[in-house]
Formats: structure tokens, C-alpha cells, sequence
């Protein structure tokens, strides 16, 4: 009897890369860095060192990195919008990506000074940044409705210490 090892594995690829919600975009890979980097910027400020200051930085650079990248990427919800609602989308998420660019900047320059709070409070913008960036631009998991809260699993920038 002939194998049915090969067509069963080629029709599984096939139907994979048909079903495109259930492939992680090129943005969620940006936006999975941008996390995992935030995650780690959040713990390190818990308590900070100014001998570490230079890992702070590198963290930022690769969270801005991500951030220029990801404001180049079209978010999967604006792909299914008719085009002049498509066109206004974006605008408005790259001008969201212009602002969160900006607050990662001032990080930075917090990071610098070593002004702890000021870079705890930065990494808490960076957060409703977040928050409402996938309030409006990120394709709810099972459809269109996206008016929910980022998932659970998202890196969240802890509250400022006070
Ligand atoms: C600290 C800041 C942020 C973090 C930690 C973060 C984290 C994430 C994570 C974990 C995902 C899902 C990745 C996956 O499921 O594989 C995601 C997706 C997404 N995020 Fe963010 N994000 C941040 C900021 C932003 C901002 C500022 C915007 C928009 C202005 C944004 C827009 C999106 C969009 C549109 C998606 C869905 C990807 C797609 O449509 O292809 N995110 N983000």
C-alpha cells in the first residue's frame, strides 16, 4: 500500500499557509521583541544600577528599532478594510507609532540621566500606548471585533514605584 505519510504532511503545509490568522505576522514578530525587551527594561528598573546603564540602553535601541520597523508594517486589521478606510487606518496607526517612537526617546534620555522615576513612569506611557494601539488597531483574535484589551500575555510595563 502506498504511503500516506507525504500527501497528509503536504496537505497540512498547503492548508497552513491558506489559513493566513494563523500565522504571526511580520508586525507580531517586531511586537513580540518590543515585549520581551520591555519585560526585561521592566524588571531591571525594579532596581536599578547605574553600572548597568548601558543594558538599558541597548534594550531601548532595540525596542526603537522594532518600533521603526513595526510603523512601516501594515496591521492585519487594516488589510481587510475597503481601501479608503485602509488608507485612514494606517495613517492614524503611524501617527500612534510616530508618538510611541518619541516616548521611547525620552525613555532613553530618562535612562541617560539615570532619572529612575522618570524611567519608571516612561516605561507606564509605554504601556497605554500600547493599551490603545491594540485598542484600535489589532484584529481581535477569533474576528473583526478588536475593541478589547490587549491579552493577557502581553508584556505590560509595571506601575511606576512611588
Ligand atoms: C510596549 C509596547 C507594546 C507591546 C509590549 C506590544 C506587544 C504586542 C504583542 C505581544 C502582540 C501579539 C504578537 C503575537 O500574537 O504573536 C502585538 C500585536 C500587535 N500590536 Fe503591539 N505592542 C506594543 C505596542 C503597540 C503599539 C504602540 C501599537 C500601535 C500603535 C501596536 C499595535 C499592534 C498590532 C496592530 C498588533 C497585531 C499585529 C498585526 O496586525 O499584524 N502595538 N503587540
Amino acid at each position: 500500500m502506498k504511503s500516506l505519510f507525504l500527501p497528509v504532511v503536504l496537505g497540512l503545509t498547503l492548508s497552513l499557509f491558506a489559513a493566513p490568522s494563523l500565522r504571526a505576522t511580520e508586525l507580531d514578530k517586531s511586537m513580540k521583541l518590543i515585549g520581551g525587551a520591555c519585560k526585561e527594561l521592566m524588571d531591571d528598573l525594579k532596581q536599578p544600577k547605574e553600572s548597568d546603564k548601558d543594558k538599558y540602553l541597548a534594550l531601548t535601541t532595540t525596542i526603537k528599532e522594532q518600533a521603526k520597523i513595526s510603523r512601516e508594517r501594515t496591521p492585519k486589521l487594516a488589510q481587510t478594510l475597503p481601501a479608503d478606510q485602509r488608507d485612514a487606518m494606517v495613517q492614524g496607526y503611524q501617527k500612534d507609532m510616530d508618538k510611541f517612537i518619541a516616548d521611547i526617546d525620552s525613555l532613553s534620555a530618562a535612562l541617560k540621566d539615570a532619572k529612575w522615576d522618570d524611567a519608571r513612569a516612561l516605561m507606564n506611557t509605554l504601556g497605554q500606548d500600547m493599551t490603545a494601539g491594540h485598542k484600535q488597531y489589532r484584529a481581535h483574535k477569533g474576528g473583526k471585533d478588536h475593541d478589547h484589551a490587549p491579552a493577557a500575555t502581553d508584556a505590560q510595563p509595571a506601575p511606576a514605584a512611588q
